[in-house]
């Protein structure tokens, strides 16, 4: 099983995503039957390092993002992987319409897996206050409890 998530430019809210994700997976065993990686709608930084915010709040729950690096969603990614999680609808939207015909990846929003934020999107915290890091943190550690709940069955 493969997944990638995505969001708008990588640096944010996919990779913190990524890393949590990774942690879990350890946690629970499962770091060879799930793997993970991010990428991005919008090619704004290529090569670069999470963004320093997002870096620091997530050291501070024990998640290291530091050697991440953010990179655009390109069409091998519909076949390589085995689900991409999108953090809105309008990455959905994005996803839906550059997905290859015949692609293998099926295409979910981030937020679905959790019955009481279905629909619901992870804000940008890009140009926000550090409360909207936290929030990140808070959304994708109570959404990948749920997948990692679908992918232990
Ligand atoms: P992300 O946040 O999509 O969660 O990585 C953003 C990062 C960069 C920009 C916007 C959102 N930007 O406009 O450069």
């Amino acid at each position: 099983m493969r997944v990638l998530f995505i969001c708008l430019g990588n640096i944010c809210r996919s990779p913190t995503a990524e890393a949590i994700a990774r942690h879990m997976a350890g946690e629970r065993g499962l770091a060879s039957r799930v793997t993970f990686d991010s990428a991005a709608i919008e090619n704004y930084h290529p090569g670069k390092a999470p963004d320093r915010r997002s870096q620091r709040h997530a050291r501070e729950r024990g998640y290291d993002l530091s050697a991440l690096r953010a990179r655009v969603v390109t069409p091998r990614d519909f076949d390589e992987f085995d689900l991409i999680l999108a953090m809105d609808e309008s990455h959905m939207r994005r996803l839906r319409s550059s997905r290859p015909a015949g692609a293998r990846a099926e295409l979910a929003l981030f937020l679905d897996s959790d019955s009481d934020l279905v629909g619901q999107e992870v804000p940008d915290p890009y140009y926000g206050g550090e409360e909207g890091f936290e929030e990140v943190l808070d959304l994708c550690e109570r959404a990948l409890e749920s997948w990692f709940e679908r992918w232990a069955d």
